[in-house]
């Protein structure tokens, strides 16, 4: 990989030793994936937090470091709520580690916001036609198909040193010639909510790490995206797709040679795949909650009392921008929780069974949560913590 002078000094450890084992990281990526050069960075959204996934090690490895970054950089959820932890049923020894994470992060400059949704609190993180370093799966997919801005899946190293140095190596979805459908997945469905998560689960298995073309019947809402590429992501490793007449379109025109054909009859499939029983937590906001799904979620609240733990995971700024729709939702005993989600703390793992509305969610929880999911629309998982199932 061609480096400039100051890269190069940075590789000698003339910026210190901390920069330098960030362009160590780089490098090495750029030489496994054959990039030619490095490439300046709109921003940086960095995973590796929740202190549930990085435990000890991971907590040793970010608090060594020295420097500020030098890019937006903003951070992925936490494993609780910053400020509500106590709620959520975290103990006080996890919650010690999990600020420690924090801390080292803001010691390093880097914005406490704990989303995946950053694209919903900050225009200033992504246009069209950036190149960006970010980490969480559904953020990048929303990232290059949504926005139309170019950023590889990075792990939490990889987007730490991006942030520190302002640069990425330039291999992957960064090249137009990667950015090409690799399938066709046409849909002979209306579809509305939860059924773009049904969809993202089935179109995930069937092209893996591809890059789907959708030719849908309607059009999909910025929310129903989010939920479409998230469940991808997960059940597949989907970090691109487009959507014909919707999305931004991919760099040439061509019609992929996978044609993959879905109807109702495989969508139902997914919410009939549960298990029986009922859940003890329904857990919304994976990817966290947009204002709009806020509104719907206080709209179907309204008056009524939850009879089951709620849980509504958004971004600490959308819940500040949004008090009314907080309290509305808080007043029926379900809790709006900031900073982390269902999959990423330790918190959901005291429960038997997680009712979600999220494709990514019913797919993670399981494995990750040791814990049973079972798959509804945003209006029959408010049913449920109603107790009206
Ligand atoms: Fe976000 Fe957690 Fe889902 S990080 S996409 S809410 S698994």
């Amino acid at each position: 990989m061609h480096l400039t002078r100051d890269e190069e000094s940075i590789c000698r450890g003339e910026h210190g030793e901390s920069l330098r084992r960030m362009m160590e990281i780089l490098v090495a990526l750029g030489d496994i994936y054959g990039a030619d050069r490095l490439i300046q960075v709109r921003s940086v959204q960095i995973a590796g937090v929740s202190f549930k996934n990085i435990g000890e090690a991971g907590l040793e490895w970010i608090s060594d470091l020295q420097g500020t970054v030098i890019v937006p950089s903003i951070l992925n959820p936490a494993g609780m709520d910053l400020c509500r932890w106590k709620e959520m049923g975290i103990d006080g020894d996890f919650a010690a580690r999990q600020l420690q994470v924090v801390q080292a992060y803001e010691r390093l400059g880097v914005t406490l916001d704990c989303t995946c949704t950053p694209y919903q609190i900050y225009d200033r993180l992504a246009s069209r036609g950036d190149h960006l370093a970010w980490s969480e799966s559904s953020a990048v997919s929303y990232a290059n198909s949504v926005i139309g801005a170019k950023t590889n899946r990075e792990g939490g190293p990889s987007a730490l040193a991006s942030a520190l140095i302002g640069k990425t190596p330039l291999y992957g979805y960064h090249l137009d010639e990667n950015r090409m459908p690799t399938h066709l997945i046409t849909v002979d469905a209306e579809l509305q909510g939860a059924d773009y998560g049904a969809l993202g689960i089935l179109a995930g298995r069937a092209v893996k790490d591809g890059t789907p073309l959708f030719r849908l019947k309607g059009k999909p809402s910025l929310d129903e995206l989010k939920t479409l590429g998230a469940a991808m992501a997960a059940s597949g490793s989907v970090a691109l797709y487009y959507v014909e007449n919707v999305t931004p379109s991919p760099p040439e025109q061509s019609v992929p040679g996978e044609i993959v054909a879905l109807g109702r009859r495989e969508i139902d499939e997914i919410f009939k795949d549960c298990s029986a029983g009922e859940p003890e937590l329904i857990a919304l906001g994976c990817p966290h909650c947009s204002e709009r799904e806020l509104e719907r979620i206080a709209e179907l609240l309204d008056g009524r009392a939850v009879q089951k733990e709620l849980w509504v995971c958004t971004a600490r700024k959308t819940a500040q921008m949004h008090p009314e729709l907080v309290e509305k939702i808080e007043q029926s005993g379900a809790k709006v929780l900031c900073d982390t989600c269902m999959v990423v703390s330790p918190a959901s793992g005291r429960y038997r069974k997680i009712m979600v509305n999220s494709g990514k969610a019913l797919t993670y929880v399981p494995g990750l949560c040791g814990v049973e999911a079972c798959f509804g629309s945003t209006e029959r998982c408010i049913d449920a913590a109603l107790g009206r199932d």
